[in-house]
């Protein structure tokens, strides 16, 4: 199969795929920005084929980067990544990325970047080549209302566990680590973490980009029996409940 044709094989379906309606899973956090651009005009027939790749192309390893530029930076290329949670099925995976981009569509209509957070998946597209390069412009956190009694000691182990996640994250193919970290006296309290980042960072990016999160855990996540932060590159997560598919 040549790639344009593969390309109007994935705008079809994917053309498809906008008028399914979906069972809508609220995403945590959307963001929109940039320039508008022209309806029906270049920038949206690129847009929708950097999607429609994402959709076919993320499932097979949770990760998807696409373009449709051959490395000429130009108003009407878009780029696009899309990641999967590290232990997200490609058939949940593949749902979450065909949730998030009609969802971002939609919500985002006319704008030429934009960015979307499911539980499962992430989506991101712009008119500028931003892979490889740390994106933390765009920072959210979701965070639990409950407090845990021993905020000291536990905001050190959650740290502490999250920091050894990003160290195996960043080397890792996946650019992801999950694990947990028992916590001393109770003899069952466990603390459940997970740090990821989009495959286009360098493991050396990578760590930067958890360590910056997980610099910003006292800020937002202080004492709270749960916490996460996102970013366009990077996110982290713990719980005191088992949170992943195991
Ligand atoms: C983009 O379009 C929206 C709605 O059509 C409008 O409200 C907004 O001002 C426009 N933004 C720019 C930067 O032109
Ligand atoms: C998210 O993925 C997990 C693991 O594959 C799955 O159990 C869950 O149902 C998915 N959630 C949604 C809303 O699809
Ligand atoms: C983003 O990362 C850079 C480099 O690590 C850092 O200097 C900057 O403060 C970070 N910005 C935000 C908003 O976290
Ligand atoms: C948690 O602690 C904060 C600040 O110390 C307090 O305002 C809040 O009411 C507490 N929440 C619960 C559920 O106890």
């Amino acid at each position: 199969m040549s790639s344009s044709s593969s390309n109007v094989f994935y705008f079809l379906s994917f053309a498809l795929l906008l008028q399914t309606a979906f069972a809508a899973t609220k995403p945590l956090f959307h963001s929109c920005s940039g320039e508008n651009f022209t309806v029906h005009g270049s920038y949206e027939a690129n847009l929708n084929r950097v999607i429609a790749f994402l959709y076919h192309r993320t499932p097979y390893t949770g990760f998807g980067l696409g373009s449709t530029s051959l490395g000429v930076q130009s108003p009407d290329q878009a780029y696009g990544v899309a990641l999967c949670r590290g232990d997200v099925s490609s058939s949940d995976c593949k749902t979450c990325v065909a949730e998030a981009s009609s969802y971002i569509r939609q919500s985002c209509p006319e704008r030429k970047r934009a960015m979307v957070w499911y539980d499962n998946c992430s989506l991101k597209y712009s008119d500028e080549k931003f892979f490889g390069q740390i994106d933390n412009g765009t920072k959210f956190s979701v965070l639990s209302t409950q407090n845990v009694s021993n905020p000291t000691y536990f905001n050190k182990k959650a740290e502490e566990l999250l920091s050894q996640l990003a160290n195996e994250a960043s080397v890792t193919p996946k650019m992801y680590a999950a694990g947990e970290l028992e916590l001393q006296g109770s003899g069952k309290d466990v603390i459940y973490g997970m740090a990821q980042c989009t495959r286009d960072l360098s493991d050396g990016d990578c760590k930067t980009c958890l360590d910056g999160i997980i610099g910003y855990l006292p800020s937002c996540c202080d004492g709270k029996q749960g916490g996460r932060v996102v970013t366009g590159s990077c996110n982290i997560r713990y719980e005191i409940f088992p949170f992943l598919k195991a």
